[in-house]
């Protein structure tokens, strides 16, 4: 048996669609057939050679995604085949752009029948990151204030919401066009970037959330207050360095297991976070969906429909 995947490296044009042997379970791993993988920043980053160093080829991108396991290796005894589940690719792994995905069962999680193949792909490396971020790096407290930057990109739709349920008051910047969507997902102040300078917006807050990098990851220090704390996902392995010796800045761990997955789907339970907004495609267009990302201004997630 072959599946089909999506390879490569170099531009957009360049991805290519292929065939490769079938997966096989090794001692810890399941297989499962996708069913929904998305599209992560990260992806492009890697195609772009950001991860040079930590690359081997042939290499099949993709980080998330939502399946049925089809077998079960050795010492595999809490997942079956037959089972939903969904999870992230370990930390350094790729490979879910495909039909069939190996993975150690020890990080991914069943997805209840109430939850899509779509969704959960949609809300796996996202609520991850936005978890790890939210509750075990900045430890957001009820009441105090936050901005989360970049408010419409997949992870800041997940944290926005966690930190509402925190009851916390949300801050977040973002296009215009982008503001209904963030009310909706319950954020207290939105500030259009493109017409404001956040710097001048925001004060006293005490933590920061950027999912944006550069200049704007620079400049969030200015908002926080005397022993504020900020978290930076888009600026690198390290978090950027203060100029003021008065703050922390921190760089989330974002480790792959189960517990955590399982914390994302007792939110959902809970009614506390739903899915960013999602824009569907086929594998065969993953060059389109690279396109889209890689523009920076994309709402919501981007997800591949497999089966
Ligand atoms: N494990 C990890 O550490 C981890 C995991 C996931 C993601 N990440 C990184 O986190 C970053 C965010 O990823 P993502 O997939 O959630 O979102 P994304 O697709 O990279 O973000 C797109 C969003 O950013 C907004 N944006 C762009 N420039 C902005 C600016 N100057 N100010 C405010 N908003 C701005 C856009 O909104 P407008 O159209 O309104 O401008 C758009 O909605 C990426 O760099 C990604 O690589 C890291």
């Amino acid at each position: 048996m072959k599946a089909a995947f999506i390879e490569k490296f170099g531009g957009p044009e360049m991805i290519r669609f292929g065939e490769r042997p079938d997966p096989v379970a090794g001692p810890g791993e399941i297989v499962a057939d996708v069913h929904a993988a998305s599209i992560n920043a990260a992806d492009w980053k890697v195609r772009l050679g950001h991860y040079s160093g930590r690359t081997s080829f042939p290499l099949i991108l993709g980080r998330d995604f939502s399946g049925i396991v089809s077998a079960a290796g050795d010492g595999v005894h809490d997942i079956k085949p037959g089972d939903a589940v969904f999870g992230v690719c370990d930390v350094g792994h790729e490979g879910a752009y495909a039909e069939r995905i190996a993975i150690k069962s020890e990080i991914i999680a069943r997805k209840p029948d109430g939850i899509s193949h779509i969704d959960a792909a949609a809300l796996a490396l996202t609520g991850l990151t936005a978890l790890v971020t939210i509750e075990d790096t900045l430890k957001l407290q009820p009441g105090e204030t936050i901005l989360i930057q970049g408010g419409a990109g997949g992870v800041a739709s997940v944290a926005i919401q966690l930190a509402k349920h925190l009851s916390a008051h949300v801050i977040t910047t973002a296009s215009l066009s982008n503001h209904d969507y963030l009310r909706d997902l319950g954020a207290d102040e939105i500030i259009n970037y493109k017409t404001r300078d956040f710097t001048e917006a925001v004060s006293g807050c005490d933590a920061v959330f950027d999912a944006v990098g550069g200049d704007v990851a620079q400049r969030s220090f200015t908002v926080l207050r005397p022993g504020g704390r900020a978290a930076f996902i888009a600026s690198g392995p390290k978090p950027p360095a203060p100029p003021r010796g008065d703050v922390v800045s921190l760089r989330p761990n974002v480790r792959r297991d189960r517990p955590h997955l399982e914390r994302i789907l007792h939110l959902i339970e809970a009614g506390a976070v739903r899915q960013p907004e999602i824009t569907l495609f086929p594998l065969s267009r993953a060059a389109d969906a690279h396109a889209i990302s890689e523009s920076r201004h994309l709402r919501g997630k981007l997800v591949f429909k497999i089966r």
